[in-house]
């Protein structure tokens, strides 16, 4: 274990002993202060462990300065994009947004499984909708790194009747692909009742050609469950490759699993995660850009999912188990495969 895993092997028990969403946001207004200031920023690269300067890649004509970034549902309404810049990341994805502000779903909804480094989560997409994100993001942009990449990822509204939900996702798209650098579709989360069903590929294509004419146009990445049955999973990602899709997200939280209602992420999730990957790269060979989420934990994660396909790699459950430090060492272990 590295000095900064040690340390935060440390805290953790303390951080651990109190509500999982109260440190939740306590660690976003810590991050966002220490973000916005010089000696801030650069106590959070040394947390880290992130390299000054690594090797870029190029992808969906963007420049990823490494191959690792934050996923989804940290930091919904993208209130600390300095301090994840700060601690190393490539690129940060900002959301679930909804067309209009929701609270979400009532509090108990995040749940430690500490035995299993999991988490449960059923938040029901709290955020602050689009037109609060869209100015917070449109505000920060000048003062993140150039290279810093923003995506952002959208879904409908709780309220929104599933027969109307594509006009949720345009309205949601017309309003953050501007301060956008890639727009991630959210059709697999498990807490909105009959999101999930937006999965069915000829929902899923109308979606995308509805996305697809919107402008500024974006790269266009799909987030997937892992919930899938193979056949299921294999007609979908063949049928997406040959779509507006300019990538895959692999994957959202599973449902399957025997404890309190909601996603389950973290460790469990690796080994599938790997094998949808894999899976995909074979089937589309460079046609789509690949993401890998769930379960990566280390250096040795990041470099599988990227030997398994996977073109970047995003991190979340980890970062409560694992503290800080595994960014510089997902970076790092990367590099050993693909740079
Ligand atoms: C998530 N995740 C998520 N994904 C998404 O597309 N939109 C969202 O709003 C959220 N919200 C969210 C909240 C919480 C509390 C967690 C733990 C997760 C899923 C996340 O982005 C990721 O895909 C999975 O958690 C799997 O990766 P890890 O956590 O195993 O690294």
């Amino acid at each position: 274990m590295t000095w900064r895993g040690g340390a935060y092997q440390g805290v953790r028990p303390l951080l651990f002993s109190l509500d999982s969403e109260r440190i939740h946001h306590a660690t976003l207004s810590a991050l966002r202060l220490a973000g916005s200031n010089l000696p801030g920023r650069a106590l959070l690269r040394l947390a880290s462990g992130s390299p000054a300067s690594g090797t870029a890649v190029g992808l969906m004509g963007l420049r990823f300065r490494n191959r690792v970034g934050l996923a989804a549902g940290f930091d919904k309404d993208a209130v600390a994009l300095r301090g994840w810049a700060a601690l190393g990341f490539a690129f940060a994805e900002v959301g679930t947004v909804t067309p209009l502000f929701q609270p979400g779903n009532h509090r108990p909804r995040l749940f430690r499984l500490a035995d299993a480094d999991a988490l449960i989560n059923r938040m029901g997409f709290n955020n602050a909708g689009t037109e609060a994100v869209a100015a917070r993001l449109a505000r920060v942009r000048a003062k993140l790194p150039d290279d810093f990449v923003i995506g952002v990822n959208i879904g409908r509204n709780r309220t929104t009747p599933e027969e109307s939900a594509i006009a949720d996702y345009v309205a949601a798209y017309r309003a953050l692909a501007p301060v956008a650098d890639y727009v991630a579709v959210n059709v697999s989360s498990p807490n909105t009742s009959g999101l999930r069903s937006l999965q069915e590929p000829s929902r899923l294509r109308a979606l995308l050609a509805a996305l697809a004419g919107g402008a500024p146009s974006r790269p266009l990445l799909v987030k997937l469950a892992p919930d899938l049955a193979p056949p299921e999973f294999d007609a979908l990602v063949s049928a997406l490759a040959d779509s507006p899709a300019t990538g895959l997200i692999l994957s959202n939280t599973t449902i399957n699993h025997v404890h309190t209602a909601g996603g389950l992420s973290g460790r469990p999730l690796l080994p599938g995660m790997l094998a949808a990957v894999g899976r995909a790269r074979e089937l589309v060979g460079d046609r789509l850009v690949l993401i890998g989420s769930g379960g990566v934990f280390s250096a040795e994660d990041a470099s599988a999912a990227i030997s398994a396909g996977a073109d970047l790699v995003q991190l979340w459950t980890g970062l409560v188990y694992r503290g800080p430090g595994l960014i510089g060492e997902s970076i790092a272990g990367c590099y050993d495969r693909r740079t």
